[in-house]
């Protein structure tokens, strides 16, 4: 066990109290919700389906999943924990989320609702939006990307962004996106961790009434990883971009070209070929390339979209994630698509130009289902209820949240005010390593503020000790899934070895999947999370790893060494506190604060960014040299220090 992977370490007397609260107020759900639900009697499926899993998924494969082949096998364990699914079968997302519903009556439907933060409508009906993919399947065919090439998205959030993603899904090729918040490090370390030839991104971006410069950062990017061959650039803000003759080519220069055709012979995939990398943070300063396939992931965040949230077709679902995280991946692109949905997606910031611009949206597009982060939540619960209520929601009919502990607080105001006391609240817990999600009510589960109620069918969730015994009711311990399910990850990219060591070495002798969380189960079963018990912060719902940030620290020729830790605050979840040893002769003054801060920013990002960088002598270490955060933490928090036996002095 390391230093940090400790229940104790994390000792949240906030989370606690909430937890201790709210676990015995219980929302039923309505008589009438219950009987529209898509699956009236989920909590029975429950049970059923962990009897026989395999029996379980494949009939769910075959529900929501067209395969050109159909598998042999559903499940193959023989490689655990490296696990196959729907072994055999020949399939291609791009297939079930476009092409099968441009021949039907969705054909007329619209796929994508889309708003810029300037107002700028745009539509995309499921014809049209299967056209524009064909064409730029031929464009990356084109430029010679083929199967199992990877390509690298940076971009806004534009409709252009699930077009590509589509499209390279479409020729076989491993699509990464990285998120257009991060900046040049960040970016140069994940085109180089996948070799993209390919990188497509956009002129700029647009933030509250002003521009990212999206396309200076990519060639900076590029710079320091000169793998990049082809850019394909977005004309988004219209600002002034360098273009490299030979290098780098206009979205709609490429797209008017007559190789632009709008047919396209979808590439067939195996279920288990790679169908992207997505990089997430993880205990080392490395981000880990989450690797997921072609088939079971389908299946999975089809499956979970349909029964958490009761989708129909009628429905005008508001994911407000970004396309570039996994949550933008399974339920704004990928999912929504597969079952036939309108997807509406808003390019900017929440407050702009005021703070009802989300409530003015959903009421403008009849939006039925809205599903954010406690964050943005909180965030937009601080300018009042005034905001929110002049405007018509009546047409929202259910609510969820995804990325961090929501409090109780954040939940009711949101239940009160957005909801009209009579959405219920669809709490998904869980990862970018999970595909979907694993711990979530639908609306027929009663609810508890703060929980997310039980685990999905067919997965089997636990809270266990150290030594693997399932803990007590209210005893926290280890989150961990005991059986494998269609969704989850296949491996780290490049590195397998990686990938066993921090999801399969922690209960190695049971086979389990460890989470990174703790948690604990109450009384009824309800699963409470409390946070995570690695080296990783969830800021703002966004996860970073302590690591990422230390590196962007020391990078500065100041700073000899770093060490940062996660703080609880009301608003982000947590904040980042930041200790820096700094080189001989220098001064820790407050320009070097800033000038810290704006380093970070521009090395990694500005979700990245310190709230405190104090300067110190020295750090707290064990005799191996390892940093323990967690005596920094309750020196932070005013707590006392616990075990200081392994420290070095
Ligand atoms: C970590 C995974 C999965 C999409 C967004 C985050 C935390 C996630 C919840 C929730 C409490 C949650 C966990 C988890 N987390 N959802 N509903 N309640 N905590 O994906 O960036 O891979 O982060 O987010 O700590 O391990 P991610």
């Amino acid at each position: 066990m390391t230093d940090s992977l400790d229940p104790n370490v994390h000792p949240d007397a906030e989370r606690e109290s909430e937890i201790v609260a709210a676990e015995s107020q219980i929302y039923p759900p309505a008589e009438e919700v219950v009987a529209n639900a898509n699956v009236p009697n989920y909590l029975e499926l429950r049970e059923e389906a962990l009897k026989d899993i395999e029996a379980y998924w494949d009939a769910r494969a075959k529900e929501f999943i067209d395969w050109y082949e159909p598998y042999e096998k559903v499940l193959d364990d023989s490689g655990a924990p490296f696990f196959k699914w729907f072994v055999g079968g020949k399939t291609n997302i791009a297939h079930n989320a476009l092409d099968r519903h441009a021949k039907t009556w969705r054909k007329n439907k619209l796929a994508i609702i889309w708003e810029g933060e300037d107002g700028t409508l745009r539509t995309f009906s499921y014809f049209r939006l299967w056209q524009e993919v064909n064409k730029f399947a031929n464009v990356l065919t084109s430029m010679g990307v083929q199967k199992g090439d990877t390509v690298t998205i940076y971009m806004g959030r534009v409709p252009e962004l699930p077009i590509a993603m589509l499209a390279a899904a479409k020729v076989g090729a491993i699509h990464s996106v990285v998120y257009g918040g991060f900046s040049e490090q960040a970016l140069a370390d994940r085109i180089a961790d996948a070799q993209s030839k390919v990188l497509i991104t956009c002129d700029g971006a647009w933030l509250r009434g002003k521009t990212i410069n999206l396309k200076d950062i990519a060639d900076e990017a590029i710079r320091r990883s000169p793998v990049v061959q082809n850019v394909i650039v977005f004309k988004r803000t219209g600002q002034d971009v360098r273009m490299e003759a030979g290098r780098d080519f206009w979205w709609h220069e490429l797209m008017s070209l007559p190789v632009a055709s709008t047919n396209f012979d979808t590439v067939q995939m195996d279920a288990e070929d790679p169908l992207f990398i997505l990089y997430t943070s993880g205990t080392t300063g490395k981000p880990k390339g989450v690797l997921h396939t072609s088939g079971g992931y389908q299946v999975y965040i089809a499956t979970t979209l349909k029964y958490a949230f009761d989708v129909k077709d009628e429905d005008r679902w508001w994911c407000a994630a970004d396309p570039g995280w996994i949550t933008g991946h399974s339920y704004i692109v990928y999912a929504p698509l597969i079952l036939g949905l309108t997807s509406f997606i808003y390019e900017g910031a929440p407050n702009f130009p005021y703070p009802d611009r989300w409530w003015k949206m959903a009421e403008k597009y009849g939006i039925s289902i809205l599903y954010t982060a406690p964050t943005a939540i909180r965030g937009l619960m601080r300018f009042g209820d005034a905001w929110v209520k002049r405007h018509n929601l009546d047409s929202i009919r259910l609510l969820g949240t995804v990325g961090e502990p929501i409090n109780p607080e954040a939940w009711r105001w949101y239940h009160r005010v957005v909801g009209r006391e009579q959405c219920p609240i669809i709490d998904t817990w869980w990862q970018t390593e999970t595909g979907g999600f694993m711990i979530t009510p639908t609306p027929v589960v009663p609810l508890k503020p703060g929980s997310a109620t039980l685990p999905f069918t067919g997965i089997d969730a636990d809270v266990v000790r150290e030594n693997g015994e399932s803990c007590d009711p209210n005893e926290d311990g280890y989150l961990v899934i005991k059986k494998p399910w269609p969704g989850m990850a296949r491996t780290v990219w490049g590195d397998p070895d990686r990938y066993v060591d921090q999801y399969w070495k922690e209960f190695e002798a049971q086979g389990w999947y460890f989470t990174g969380d703790s948690a604990r189960k109450d009384k009824d079963g309800y699963f409470w999370i409390i946070g995570r018990m690695d080296d990783v912060i969830k800021v703002s719902g966004y996860r970073l790893g302590t690591a990422e940030v230390e590196s962007a620290l020391v990078s500065h020729p100041d700073v000899a060494e770093a060490a940062c830790i996660g703080v609880p605050d009301e608003l982000k979840g947590n904040v980042i506190h930041a200790f820096c040893i700094l080189n001989a002769g220098k001064v820790g003054d407050d320009t070097l604060v800033d000038e810290l801060k704006k380093h970070v920013r521009t090395e990694v990002g500005p979700i990245a960014v310190p709230a405190v960088i104090e300067f110190v002598d020295s750090l707290p270490k064990t005799r191996s040299g390892k940093i323990m955060r967690r005596l920094l933490k309750a020196k932070v928090m005013g707590k006392p220090l616990g075990d200081t036996s392994t420290l070095a002095d």
